[in-house]
């Protein structure tokens, strides 16, 4: 178990909020900075909220102190992550800042999505403390974290913050070497090319895609991986496959022209009403609740697992 520390957080959107419950709820004193004082000022309730609706201690919000100053957020830090908006200019200017108020021996972490860490990271004085912990949303739903490591992290850099995560109850995956997308990113959108190509070419509407997955492998790959799967029927049958199917798959290096043309004529989904498919509000809602609803269970069968399997132990 790591000890318990004082963590900064940078960024209080969708992603910065819930990383600071999670961490508070795992007993870390959380100091969490924004640029936008409407973020900041619902900090508290946004994770009260949420705190009520998973039935989590809900007294874990008052270690969380959100300020308005970034030196104040991370002075007295010994663990920073940030999540402010994809913008690696915006990322690489805040972690200069940062590093003139900390101590070298600081741990400093950014929860991009797909930016190499080496490009956040590469100007500071002391890269070896630093690393990516990318989280996904929502983070106290969600197990998974990659842990992202540079050519230049300190090993001991690294395990610490595989275990600080491990002790929050994440599951944390190394990542061995900063490649855009990391693990989980570039797995997805190698799936999305697919289906997106599969509308552009007419094999079938994106509604048959999404019922495809659904109600075929999307069933099983929260208990099996592809490459369990592939062991499974047998790597032999694999490679007939592949030597099938691969050649007439999409491969294209760019994206697809017909997004393309979909962000070109302003389907840009949700937000418009209309993307690959049309979305009235009310469907949007079911389809966030019907998200949640399942995360939820997820994790109650989670818990519900690790109580079972502690108590054999
Ligand atoms: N949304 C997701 O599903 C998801 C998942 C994993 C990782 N991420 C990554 O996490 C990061 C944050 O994403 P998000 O979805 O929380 O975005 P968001 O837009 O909800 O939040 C970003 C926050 O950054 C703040 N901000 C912008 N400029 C700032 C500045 N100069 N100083 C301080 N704060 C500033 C904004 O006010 C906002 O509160 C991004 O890098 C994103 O790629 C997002």
């Amino acid at each position: 178990m790591v000890e318990k520390v004082r963590v900064g957080v940078i960024g209080a959107g969708l992603m910065g909020h819930g990383l600071a419950q999670v961490f508070a709820l795992g007993g870390h004193d959380v100091t969490i900075y924004d640029a936008v004082d409407a973020s900041l000022k619902t900090v508290k309730d946004r994770i009260s909220t949420n705190l009520r609706d998973l039935g989590d201690d809900p007294r874990a919000v008052e270690r969380v102190r959100p300020t308005g100053d970034l030196k104040d957020c991370v002075r007295d830090a010994h663990y920073v992550v940030e999540a402010v908006s994809e913008d690696l200019a915006l990322k690489q200017k805040l972690f200069a800042e940062i590093e003139t108020h900390v101590s070298d021996a600081t741990i400093l972490a950014s929860n991009t999505s797909v930016i190499p860490i080496t490009d956040i990271m590469r100007g500071l004085k002391h890269p070896e403390r630093a690393l990516g912990t990318h989280w996904w949303n929502p983070p106290y739903l969600v197990p998974l974290v990659e842990v992202i490591e540079t050519a230049w992290t300190h090993p001991k850099v690294l395990q610490w913050t595989m275990e600080l995560h491990r002790d929050l109850g994440k599951t944390p995956a190394h990542v061995k070497k900063d490649v855009p997308g990391f693990i989980g990113n570039r797995l997805q959108h190698a799936l999305w090319r697919e289906a997106i190509a599969l509308v552009e070419h007419g094999i079938c509407d994106a509604e048959t895609v999404d019922t495809v997955i659904k109600a075929a492998f999307g069933r099983r790959l929260a208990v099996l991986g592809p490459l369990e799967n592939a062991d499974m029927v047998g790597t032999d049958l694999t490679l007939a496959i592949h030597k099938t199917v691969l050649p007439a798959i999409e491969s294209r290096p760019g994206a697809s022209p017909y997004l393309e043309k979909l962000v070109k004529d302003g389907r840009l989904g949700f937000k418009s009403g209309e993307g690959f498919r049309t979305w009235t509000p009310a469907q949007q809602q079911a389809l966030r609740a019907k998200v949640l609803q399942h995360l939820k269970k997820a994790r109650e069968s989670d818990a519900a697992t690790n109580e079972k399997s502690g108590r054999s132990a």
